[in-house]
């Protein structure tokens, strides 16, 4: 680790102008309500360039200018035997700069009379973000290793979570086994509030109050990941709470697991981002017309549903994200800069080795005239964390089942 942010630090200045002077800050910590914060959480990009985790630190790049070599410098809090007997340890500047391998470190505090000092160096005013937000859409080896191990956490989770899982339990109660599984196996926390939907509550997109009953017949949705090191996992599974599936959610669930399928299939280096979702919708649309969904009649074929955005009645959504420090991670999905007639979107982004996404059709199905009544409020989401490899891709969720039969076998 200390090694990898040497190597992006080294990565990032040889991309600044010579001599230019760059202040990357951690994240606040933020007050919840009284005496108590939220859990403190570093900011990604100084997390991704330095390791480190301790709030009220910055990031000082120094590029290299003749023969002056670059440098990267700490700021951080000063040691402080009082309050660590309240907060626990903080490196303070010798220790950290010796452990995290920087150039130099100073107190915090010095921290803009040291800025003063370096002012004569030019240019200053970098915007570090966009060169900071490529290099990290492309995953080093340790980031491939942590975010492989994160979504194995999860999976597991949700795994415990089908197991556990019986008509009668609230959603919390579901959400607990879940978070239980990812901090037995270390993971600091949740990469974001989990969604545990049981029946019609899986139509709302973003729920999260988790607090009603599974009943006999529902479908549960879960979409819950771990944060391990910094790194988020991202999966959604969607399962019978009563172990099988019925009819005509066997039908609907098919068509997800299709469309995920073929929206997989498209994920190969060298072929446009873009290619995903496409490969995603061309399978849904046509579902939703085989199924009914949607009226043949009025609607046409697939691609007039799509050309009509018919399908954003029952898929409302993309196909999927970057995935990395954030759930939603950073990195362009489309080239910019290309000159083009200003209404024509720009080209999507070639996939290439070490990019990290998610694949994540669903479909959403609420009660509607003319909506045969056997689909509704059903929402059903399949959602996998894809690696990107020279070849194809590697997906990272895979042990978490999803087939019907592997799901039914599991929860027998
Ligand atoms: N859990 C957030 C997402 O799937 O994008
Ligand atoms: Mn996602
Ligand atoms: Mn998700």
């Amino acid at each position: 680790m200390v090694a990898a942010c040497a190597n992006r630090r080294t990565r990032l200045l040889a991309q600044l102008p010579p001599g230019a002077v760059a202040v990357l800050h951690t994240a606040p910590e933020v007050a919840r309500n009284g005496d108590s914060h939220y859990p403190y959480r570093y900011d990604s990009a100084f997390y991704y360039l330095t390791g480190f985790t301790e709030p009220e630190s910055a990031l000082v790049l120094v590029a290299a200018r003749g023969d002056k070599p670059a440098r990267s410098i700490l700021f951080c809090r000063a040691k402080n035997p009082d309050r660590e007997i309240w907060d626990g340890l903080r490196h303070g500047p010798q220790a950290a700069r010796a452990a995290f391998g920087f150039d130099e470190a100073y107190p915090i505090e010095d921290l803009d009379s040291s800025l003063v000092r370096l002012r004569d160096h030019a240019p200053s005013g970098i915007d570090l973000l966009p060169l900071l937000a490529e290099m990290r859409l492309v995953k080093d080896d340790v980031e491939q290793a942590t975010m492989q191990r994160a979504a194995t956490i999860s999976a597991l989770a949700h795994v415990r979570a089908m197991q556990h899982a019986r008509a009668g339990l609230h959603e919390y109660e579901i959400e607990a086994e879940l978070l239980y599984e990812f901090r037995r196996h270390g993971a600091q926390g949740q990469a974001y509030p989990p969604i545990v939907a049981a029946g019609a509550n899986a139509c709302v997109l973003h729920y999260s109050a988790n607090n009603a009953l599974a009943r006999d017949g529902d479908l549960v949705l879960i979409d819950a990941g771990c944060e391990l090191d910094g790194y988020a996992s991202d999966i959604t599974r969607t399962w019978p709470v009563s172990g099988r599936f019925t009819a005509p959610q066997r039908q609907l669930y098919q068509l997800v697991l299709a469309a995920q399928g073929a929206a997989l299939d498209a994920v190969v280096p060298g072929r446009p981002y873009a290619g995903i979702h496409a490969a995603a919708l061309d399978v849904l649309a046509q579902g939703m017309l085989d199924l009914g969904l949607l009226d043949q009649n009025t609607c046409g074929s697939a691609a007039d549903v799509i050309a009509d955005k018919r399908h954003l009645q029952f898929y409302m959504h993309g196909t999927g994200h970057w995935l990395g420090l954030d759930v939603h991670d950073v990195g362009a999905y489309r080239h910019t800069g290309n000159a083009q007639a200003a209404d024509q979107p720009q080209p999507s982004r070639a996939l290439q080795a070490g990019m990290v996404l998610t694949v994540e059709p669903g479909i959403y199905v609420r009660p509607a005239p003319g909506v045969p009544e056997q689909y509704w409020n059903t929402g059903i989401r399949i959602e996998d964390d894809v690696l990107v490899t020279a070849t194809g891709h590697t997906i990272l969720s895979a042990a978490a089942p999803k087939s019907v039969a592997d799901i039914e076998k599991l929860m027998q």
